[in-house]
């Protein structure tokens, strides 16, 4: 039987893809074999990422810029992958910010901003890549990244309306396109230290890992599976779904209450070492512990506030 996980030949783009979650997918999907192009605005780490999975993987790959907020530029984007590649199979929808706040003094634009990126841009996103696929009559796979913030209320009201919405957009952009043979299909973190979480400091990494199941905070190679199924023919009848990938951490609502402990499966030591070598393949520099607090400092205030309460 042939490896229903090869992407060998397959044109793949991913937004936000130069670091973070993005640059992992891109990792895994240049792995099993797929040309990725890297879609993001910086342009200097855009590059590096390309120069890299071609030296690591022998794979094509290339920069190019795109704002995922602004219609005109994910277009343009979208029509040089079909240009440089000459087709495109696989569209991974990335890019995601969240601004921290309470949500009762939340400012509308701050609102707009992440509605803009993270629901606007990510259907901006989609649209443009359905248009390929039914251009092409190929039909292909999109993949969004949604969050278990659309399941659990962990953040923000932006934050989370936008990751709820990105998950019933993925239903019925699925509902709409199956008849072209379009997969559409996300992926649902939960927390992963890249560069969004790389300012949470290591008592709140614990606790997170005392409230997972699997023991382990979230690594970028967790999504390496999960991105290559979606990705790939191994998938081919899997359609609307949201894939949370969490650890468990979302099944354990009653455990902590009941006094249900999980016993870590690796020592804070050996986790403050993954971490490290985690940040270190995402490209966050980071201190001893794996943690840059400059990152994201207001990440790492709100944080530091409910540890003092
Ligand atoms: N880190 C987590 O714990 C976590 C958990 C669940 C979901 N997510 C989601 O995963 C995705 C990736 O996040 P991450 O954790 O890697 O954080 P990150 O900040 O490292 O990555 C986000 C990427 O999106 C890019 N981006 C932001 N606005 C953009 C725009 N307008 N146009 C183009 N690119 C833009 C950034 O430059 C960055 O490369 C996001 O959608 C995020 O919401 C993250």
């Amino acid at each position: 039987m042939k490896n229903l996980f090869d992407l060998t030949g397959r044109k793949a783009l991913v937004t936000g893809a130069s670091g973070g979650i993005g640059k992992g997918y891109a990792y895994a999907l240049a792995s099993a074999g797929a040309d990725v192009a890297i879609l993001c605005r910086n342009a200097d780490a855009g590059e590096k990422v390309a120069a890299e999975l071609k030296e690591t993987f022998g794979v094509d790959s290339f920069f190019q810029s795109c704002d995922v907020s602004v219609e005109s530029s994910v277009d343009a984007a979208v029509a040089a992958v079909v240009e440089r590649f000459g087709k495109l199979d696989i569209g991974v929808n990335n890019a995601g910010i969240g601004i921290l706040g309470g949500d009762a003094d939340y400012s509308l634009d701050d609102w707009n901003k992440v509605i803009g990126v993270n629901l606007t841009g990510m259907w901006l996103c989609a649209r443009a890549e359905g248009r390929v696929f039914i251009k092409q009559g190929t039909g292909g796979k999109i993949i969004n990244t949604a969050s278990m913030s659309a399941r659990i209320s962990n953040c923000n009201v932006s934050y989370n309306a936008s990751k709820a919405a990105v998950v019933e957009m993925t239903r019925m952009l699925a509902a709409e396109w199956g008849a072209f043979n379009i997969n559409v299909n996300s992926i649902s973190p939960s927390y992963l230290l890249s560069p969004m979480h790389a300012s949470t400091p290591l008592e709140i990494r614990q606790k997170i890992r005392e409230l997972t199941p699997l023991g382990h905070v979230e690594r970028p190679e967790d999504l390496y599976g999960p991105v290559i199924f979606l990705a790939s023919d191994a998938s081919n009848y899997v359609t609307g779904h949201d894939l949370l990938v969490d650890g468990g951490h979302t099944l354990n609502a009653w455990m902590a209450p009941l006094g249900r402990a999980v016993p870590p499966r690796v020592s804070p030591e050996e986790e403050s070492k993954q971490l490290k070598k985690d940040l270190a393949m995402l490209g966050v520099p980071c201190d001893e512990n794996g943690i840059n607090f400059d990152l994201h400092p207001e990440i790492a205030g709100a944080y530091r506030a409910m540890l003092d309460n």
